[in-house]
């Protein structure tokens, strides 16, 4: 007999928003592969990623990196829904959209985690890792993110990482706190 739906293990969205080059890729990536050694199934919905397949098309103005994320938190969703970790990792610039995605999530099957990778711009801009700064400051790059585009903050996130201070490993330290904390992962065994 298969299980009841109710019995299975409640899924979480963890959603991470923050400017581009922030670390929400490399901490989605490390937490994947920590959460999953923890026995839990990830899948992660990676901005970039998702643009090449399921948003190719779309651009960045406000109405497409709204549509954008709104495919990502459905997706996130169902994926949550199934006793599945979902790991968004996108801009989300807009405070309105994620709030949207905050609510569509199936409160009985899963949680919904906002999780604000803070990095200052002073520290991306020095960073970046794409060159995409110095060309948007060049103004070869329009609406850009930081810099000629808004990024709205989140005014309640569940985590708050500082990836400009923190390493990789501090960061996901303490989104899987949380998860402890929610009993949505558990607590590991204590070792040797
Ligand atoms: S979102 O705003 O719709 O959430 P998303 O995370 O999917 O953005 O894509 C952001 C990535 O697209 C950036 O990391 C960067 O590599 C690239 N990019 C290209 N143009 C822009 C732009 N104008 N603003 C921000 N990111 C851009």
């Amino acid at each position: 007999m298969y299980p009841k739906a109710q019995d299975a293990a409640k899924g979480c969205v963890l959603w991470f928003t923050g400017l581009s080059g922030a670390g929400k890729s490399t901490l989605a990536s490390r937490l994947s592969e920590m959460i999953e050694a923890r026995g839990r199934h990830v899948e992660v919905l990676d901005g970039d990623l998702v643009r090449q397949h399921l948003s190719q098309g779309l651009g960045f103005t406000k109405e497409d990196r709204d549509m954008n994320v709104r495919r990502i938190g459905f997706v996130a969703n169902l994926l949550a829904r199934s006793s599945c970790c979902a790991i968004a990792a996108a801009i989300s610039p807009y405070e309105s959209v994620r709030q949207e995605i905050r609510a569509m999530v199936d409160n009985e099957r899963a949680e919904f985690i906002e999780v604000f990778v803070n990095a200052p711009l002073s520290v991306v801009e020095e960073r970046d890792t794409k060159g995409l700064y110095r060309r948007a400051r060049a103004g070869e790059l329009k609406n850009f993110t930081g810099v000629s585009d808004p990024y709205e903050e989140p005014s309640n996130p569940e985590v708050v990482v500082h990836t400009g201070e923190e390493s990789v490993e501090e960061s996901a330290a303490k989104v899987l706190s949380f998860l402890e904390e929610r009993g949505l992962l558990a607590a590991e065994a204590a070792k040797g």
